[in-house]
């Protein structure tokens, strides 16, 4: 049998919690009503998923009702099913505020977690990330925002997101409390964070990279702006594997050695079976940089 690099093992999450290699995502939780909400969350846990990445902004579009929508939806969930939190490593994200843009001063994040908690009708998340960097605050600040959250109970680890490897490793150097994770886009359709530290710097310090838009956002089924190459590359890859060539992107990302965690935004719970069929492609090292030059649109030298 020729080699695998799609790693389908449990990814860690800091020194305690252990998540699935494919994750969900909230940004487009804005279902048609709560019992079709909780469904959902309940068919993706039923599949093995066990991280849900929320954040506050989410609700500002995708026919959602404002800022602080999807939270609340997730909540008006957990309220309908109170045993769904128990199966769940709940992460939400804050600090974009709408107009301003962004804010990571203690004092906003230490609420803005608050209100999230709220929102979601829960005692403390599992993962409170810092949504985007604010350039404007300097990291003891945040790593202060951090600490108070955490001896409060209300978090039990932090991460970061769309953070540079250099921003990521001078939070890391002042914070207090356990920074475990950094969330980036990559998708065989960006493949910055494997070129520019992100992930690199995962492996070194062993914190965990959880990935957004592993289909691009759904570029990677509809083509938009892709590479022609690329959909063939992935398409010829899912009919050798018998899956769906979202399962082969997703297993793309799944194939990189920092052990990413793919956090899928499908609202569809068909779409999100045939996902989770990621797990089990084989790709090998050539399939991998077939991908990466069809993605690129020139060869490697
Ligand atoms: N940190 C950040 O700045 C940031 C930014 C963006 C996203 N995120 C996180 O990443 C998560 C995922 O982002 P995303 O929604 O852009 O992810 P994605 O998985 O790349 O794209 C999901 C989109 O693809 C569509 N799609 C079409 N055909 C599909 C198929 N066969 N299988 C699966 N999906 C298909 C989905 O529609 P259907 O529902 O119809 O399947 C959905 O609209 C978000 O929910 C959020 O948690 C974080």
């Amino acid at each position: 049998m020729s080699e695998n690099l799609v790693s389908a093992t449990q990814r860690q999450l800091g020194a305690t919690v252990e998540v699935g290699p494919i994750a969900f995502g909230c940004w487009r939780f804005t279902g048609a009503s709560d019992a079709d909400n909780a469904r959902l969350v309940a068919g993706a846990l039923d599949l093995g998923i066990n991280l849900v990445d929320n954040a506050d902004v989410y609700g500002l579009d995708w026919g959602g009702a404002g800022f602080g929508a999807c939270e609340e939806a997730l909540g008006r969930v957990f309220r309908l099913d109170p045993s769904l939190r128990d199966r769940i490593a709940l992460a939400t994200k804050g600090g974009i505020i709408p107009g301003v843009p962004y804010n990571s001063s203690a004092k906003y994040l230490i609420e803005a977690c608050e209100h999230s908690l709220r929102r979601m009708s829960v005692e403390h998340v599992e993962l409170y990330q810092v949504h985007r960097p604010d350039v404007f605050t300097h990291p003891d600040e945040v790593a202060t925002a951090f600490s108070s959250l955490h001896d409060r109970g209300l978090v039990l680890m932090f991460g970061v997101s769309n953070y540079t490897p250099a921003q990521t490793r001078a939070l890391l150097a002042r914070a207090h409390v356990p920074l475990v994770s950094t969330q980036p886009e990559f998708s065989c359709a960006e493949l910055t964070a494997m070129r520019d530290g992100t992930l690199d710097l995962c492996i070194e310090t062993g914190i965990t990279p959880l990935a957004w838009s592993p289909l691009a956002g759904g570029r990677v089924i509809s083509g938009e702006g892709l590479n022609a190459a690329l959909i063939a590359v992935l398409d010829e890859i899912a009919e050798r594997e018998k899956v769906s060539r979202a399962a082969v992107a997703v297993a793309f990302v799944l194939a990189h050695p920092a052990d990413v965690v793919a956090i899928v935004g499908t609202q569809d719970l068909q779409h999100l079976a045939e996902i989770t069929m990621a797990t089990s492609v084989h790709l090998t090292r050539a399939d991998a940089y077939r991908i990466v030059e069809a993605s690129d649109g020139v060869k490697l030298p």
